[in-house]
């Protein structure tokens, strides 16, 4: 989406996005546009008694049509609730409403008025690039699948035109500025939001490899090994799990260098990436199978957190490792009770097919640790069913070995709307993925804690450097529209993630 700043004036044809208080007094250019207007706006306001009692949530509005002796030709009247104590996540929100209105009511020519919504936790630029973000998310689409021309897509289709939107401020100079973040973050989201929602017959791991490569173009060092490269290093966990797969497995790894420092230790990320989870010979039930094309939702994040990172060249050292592999049936894949090799040396007794991605991280972490020294890993996976159970949509589950991690991830989540609830892990736990013939198995014996044994068994591939797993199995993909997120992938994570580099690593 793209969005043109002007200073403060009014359009002809136009439409107007204007502001008033919870008793229904004009803000910021509203004033200004209700004297030219000589009072037109505020009788309204004040004569609709409805509007004026009306009390949801957050967001009441109110159009106002033709109003006399301005150039605009409708009004957008929004009521703010206590807008003086909105935070970060409070603006995204309104800018998602604010979209979704406009969109409803397939308006064109929009101008939005943001003067006088201010805030005393966060400064005037940063909410309105906070309610832009917003917008921005809120207007994500995927239709290319459609075919473009019949009736029924017409009327599904938004034509709120990316190119039509405008924001008129006396700060319009500072918020173009920092425009630059939206940008990074809407579009970093994205790239997300298609890897995950791509089918499965399209998205396969050399297909997110080369998603992944397309990352060069912002100055993100890319390598991708194949099959033959991960044999000779080892990475027996890894390539088990894509045996059954025509397609092939691949590691690909991406580095973004912005600290001052280039030797500093990167920041880094690790995300699960099966293009499609059948469960392998432990094959899944039928029902519900098709969701499983977006259990490659941790690479989808890396891969956009990444470009989000680049686009607005993050003053810090990260790296991307996303494990690529397809978990499909076939003469030559992998059997319940096999035993495996992994990078690390430890050998793992496969008991269940469908508990794959444990084994891509296990190679995909242990390889991270071993290259690049990391100051710190930070998994993603939409690893479990337990954690869906436990936490539903609304929370990713987070295990940690590392306090000052967790709470730094807790932290940029609150601010985020991208929550995290920490589990346990214990040695107790650990013990429940002994094997009596392996070194491990990957599945515990029992039943019960099946998040946090799997947890455990991906710390046996950590050593001391401090880590984090997030399960998102749970956030990854929505059923229902979200203020900010359409239907479907989600792309959980990438905010989160961003805040959390931002607040803690840059600049230090
Ligand atoms: N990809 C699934 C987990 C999942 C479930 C993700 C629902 C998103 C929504 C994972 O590979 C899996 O199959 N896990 C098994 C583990 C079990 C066999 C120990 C599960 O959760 O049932
Ligand atoms: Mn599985
Ligand atoms: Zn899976």
């Amino acid at each position: 989406m793209d969005v043109q700043f002007n200073s403060l004036k009014q359009e002809k044809d136009h439409i107007g996005v204007i502001f008033c208080d919870q008793n229904c007094k004009l803000i910021g250019f509203g004033k200004k546009l209700d004297q030219l207007s000589k009072k037109y706006i505020s009788r309204i306001l004040n004569t609709d008694e409805s509007f004026k009692i009306r009390n949801s949530k957050n967001f009441d509005y109110l159009i106002v049509h033709q109003p006399e002796n301005l150039k605009l030709s409708k009004l957008y009247i929004f009521k703010l609730k206590k807008f003086k104590e909105y935070q970060i996540r409070d603006f995204q929100i309104l800018g998602g409403h604010i979209f979704s209105l406009l969109s409803f009511y397939k308006e064109n020519k929009v101008i939005l008025y943001p003067d006088g919504i201010i805030s005393s936790k966060i400064s005037f630029i940063n909410s309105i690039t906070e309610l832009l973000t917003g917008f921005s998310l809120a207007s994500y689409r995927f239709d290319k699948y459609k075919k473009k021309d019949t009736e029924r897509n017409k009327k599904n289709k938004n034509s709120l035109k990316a190119t039509k939107f405008k924001v008129s401020s006396s700060s319009n100079t500072r918020l173009e500025k920092n425009y630059i973040n939206v940008k990074a973050i809407s579009e970093g989201v994205s790239l997300t939001r298609n890897l995950v929602t791509e089918p499965p017959n399209v998205m396969t791991p050399p297909e997110i490899a080369k998603n992944a490569t397309s990352l060069e173009a912002y100055g993100v060092k890319v390598t991708v090994l194949g099959e033959k490269e991960m044999t000779k290093l080892g990475m027996g966990s890894l390539l088990s799990v894509g045996r059954g797969s025509e397609h092939e497995s691949k590691l690909a790894i991406m580095e973004w260098k912005g600290h001052k420092n280039k030797k500093k230790k990167p920041l880094a990320f690790i995300g699960k990436g099966v293009s499609f989870d059948t469960g392998g010979v432990s094959l899944k039930p039928s029902g519900g199978m098709e969701e499983m094309k977006y259990d490659m939702g941790g690479s989808g994040v890396v891969v956009g957190l990444m470009k989000t990172l680049a686009m607005r060249k993050a003053k810090v050292n990260a790296i991307g490792v996303v494990g690529l592999v397809e978990n499909h049936i076939g003469n030559m894949a992998t059997r319940p009770s096999d035993v495996i090799k992994s990078y690390s040396g430890q050998t793992i007794e496969v008991l269940n097919t469908d508990a794959e991605g444990r084994l891509v991280l296990a190679d995909a972490l242990y390889y991270t640790q071993e290259q690049y020294k990391p100051e710190f890993m930070v998994n993603l996976a939409t690893l479990t069913g337990a954690i869906v159970i436990a936490l539903g949509n609304e929370y990713a589950g987070l295990f940690s070995n590392n306090d000052k991690l967790s709470k730094q991830l807790e932290d940029a989540g609150k601010i985020e709307d991208e929550k995290l609830w920490r589990f346990p892990l214990h040695e107790n736990f650990d013990k429940m993925i002994n094997s009596p013939i392996a070194d491990m198995q990957n599945i515990s014996y029992g039943r019960g804690a099946g998040s946090i044994t799997a947890a455990q068994f991906l710390q046996r591939f950590v050593n001391r450097v401090p880590w984090a797993h997030l399960d998102i199995a749970g956030t990854t993909w929505t059923k229902q529209t979200l203020p900010t997120s359409p239907k479907g992938a989600t792309a959980f994570g990438v905010k989160l993630l961003n805040r959390f580099v931002n607040k803690y690593y840059e600049g230090k």
